[in-house]
């Protein structure tokens, strides 16, 4: 990044951008367009479809409307998607995969409008699927808002990880610790780093115009995964269920704002089970 790009990156407290109107009115738009592509995919996701035709309509969707798939090339990956299903945690690979009744998948997606980046995920049900499956989707749903409703100035990172990690084990569930959400705008994976587990009163101070991930990854059972020989797909150790939940924000004068609401009121799609 250039740092003499005082245009686009007006203020920049140590290492933490803060943007400005236009970074709101961008985040907008890409924010928007991610949240569609999951809507647009919500009908598809049905027992029998093939994760890799999944992959092949989000890119067709995204390029559609002038935009770009960001996953696409990044870092030697090659697909739009990460499709995470089951016990897979994140990063799962489209591939020739048939989705099954009962299985419960991560779907997440960044889009690129504009130079801006929209990273968004939802869980989805495949048909109707076991009610402890169910809940850990409604746990993983309800960790993100814990960590949402603290963001605002003055607040800290430590403050959001340690929301999710009280309520996620209050439910008996696990935090998985070997990935975080992260600051993004004009860059993907840039300051600060959003841990979804720690103590309140750490890690950075919020200030407005700062903009991150918040996504948290929840498992049944212990919080420990490994990668898989592919260098992608990160699976629990243990071989429990995973679900996990993002959404890109931005810190207001007065709170948050969410940049990837689902427009389709989807923003908790409804997952059926036995
Ligand atoms: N969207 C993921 C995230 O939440 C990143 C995926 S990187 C990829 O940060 F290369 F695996 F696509
Ligand atoms: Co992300
Ligand atoms: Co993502």
């Amino acid at each position: 990044m250039n740092q003499s790009d005082t245009v686009e990156f007006p203020h920049k407290t140590g290492h933490i951008r803060l943007h400005d109107e236009a970074g709101f009115e961008g985040m907008r738009k890409a924010g928007r367009l991610a949240a569609e592509c999951l809507d647009m995919l919500t009908p598809h996701v049905v027992p029998g479809v093939v994760t890799e035709d999944l992959d092949r309509l989000a890119r067709e969707f995204i390029l559609d409307n002038g935009a770009l798939p960001a996953c696409l090339g990044y870092r030697g990956y090659r697909h739009t998607l990460c499709i995470s299903v089951n016990h897979v945690v994140c990063h799962g690979i489209p591939s020739e995969r048939t989705l099954r009744e009962g299985d419960l998948a991560n779907i997440d997606v960044t889009v690129l409008v504009d130079g801006w980046h929209g990273d968004t995920s939802r869980m989805y049900g495949v048909g109707k699927v076991p009610a402890r499956a169910r809940r850990l989707a409604e746990v993983t749903y309800d960790a993100f808002q814990r960590g949402l409703e603290v963001v605002r100035p003055g607040a800290t990172t430590g403050d959001i990880g340690a929301a999710i990690q009280a309520w996620v084990e209050s439910q008996r569930c696990s935090v998985v610790r070997d990935f975080c959400g992260h600051g993004l705008g004009r860059v993907f994976h840039d300051a600060p780093n959003i841990l979804h587990y720690g103590k309140k009163g750490t890690g950075e101070v919020l200030r407005p115009g700062m903009f991150f991930t918040i996504e948290p990854m929840v498992n049944l059972g212990k919080w420990q995964v490994k990668i898989l020989s592919d260098g992608w797909t990160a699976v629990t150790r243990d071989k429990s269920l995973s679900a996990q939940c993002e959404h890109s924000v931005g810190v207001t004068e007065t709170g948050y704002e969410v940049f990837t609401a689902s427009p389709a009121g989807l923003f908790q799609p409804p997952i059926q089970a036995d």
